[in-house]
């Protein structure tokens, strides 16, 4: 039975950015004191590139043995590494190269080959050897952060795709919609086997999903990607900005005092 969400409303991106800040070290002393390690998935986007550049601030650098941290991705666009729509180009850019995190401690996905597929299988492959998991077992990310698209998605699981359904795969190929990037996404499963995740969402623009995705009825989750995002035994939060929150019940009853 899938925990409740836990709904965290900041009150500004500024202060979301701290506060998943705040979870992100205390997760990752957790795991490495009982672990040796901390493992999280992260994703693109502009959203979380706020908490990035606190990760790397002066603040935060020193809250965790960063040489034990493991970075991989949630989704990647089928572009070169360098390219400007590249989930690792940004993520290097804002948390990676500022940490001076060493090349072997990040698992990118292959964005630049040719055959997106061979590019999910190899970082499958990369995933089942980096947490001992042969089939059927399944990889418990530690922490695995996500985004929310206006449209309902979430990594690179969009709406009416085929990736929606996969439930044996850890990594797929998968298509986006017109004019976006084809590209590689961990699938349903993988996602909801980590031990927290953690959606981070800001601005109005998201505020109608945001209502459908926490309170609305259990409508076909094709159409909404992020519904599907159930963890099977661990946490799963939401930060959010009052602008993201605006359409929930809890935040128009004013139920919701704004963490300090
Ligand atoms: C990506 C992300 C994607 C993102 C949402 C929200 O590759 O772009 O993984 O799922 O999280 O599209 O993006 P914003 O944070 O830019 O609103």
């Amino acid at each position: 039975m899938s925990a409740a969400p836990e709904l965290r409303i900041m009150n500004d991106s500024g202060e979301l950015a701290h506060e998943a800040a705040e979870l992100f070290g205390w997760l990752g002393q957790q795991a490495i004191a009982s672990e040796g390690s901390f493992r999280v998935a992260l994703p693109g986007g502009s959203t979380p590139q706020a908490l990035y550049r606190t990760l790397a601030g002066a603040e935060f650098a020193g809250m965790l043995d960063w040489g034990q941290v493991r970075f991989f991705f949630g989704d990647e666009r089928c572009v070169p590494p360098d390219h400007r729509d590249s989930n690792f180009a940004m993520v290097h850019e804002c948390l990676l190269n500022p940490l001076k995190i060493q090349a072997e401690r990040v698992f990118r996905m292959r964005g630049e080959d040719s055959q997106p597929e061979r590019a999910a299988r190899e970082y499958e492959d990369q995933l089942r050897q980096e947490f001992g998991t042969p089939p059927p077992a399944w990889p418990c990310f530690d922490l695995i952060l996500l985004g929310l698209g206006e449209d309902g998605h979430t990594a690179s699981l969009f709406p009416e795709t085929q990736a929606l359904g996969e439930r044996t795969r850890l990594v797929v190929a998968n298509e986006a919609p017109r004019g976006v990037t084809p590209r590689l996404t961990l699938t349903v499963p993988t996602i909801n086997h980590a031990k927290a995740i953690c959606f981070l969402v800001t601005g109005n623009s998201k505020a109608d999903m945001v209502q459908t995705v926490l309170e609305g009825r259990d409508q076909d989750t094709k159409s909404v990607p992020a519904k599907l995002i159930k963890p099977e035994n661990g946490r799963l939060i939401w930060f959010m900005d009052p602008a993201a929150a605006s359409e929930l019940t809890i935040a128009k009853q004013g139920i919701v005092s704004h963490e300090e």
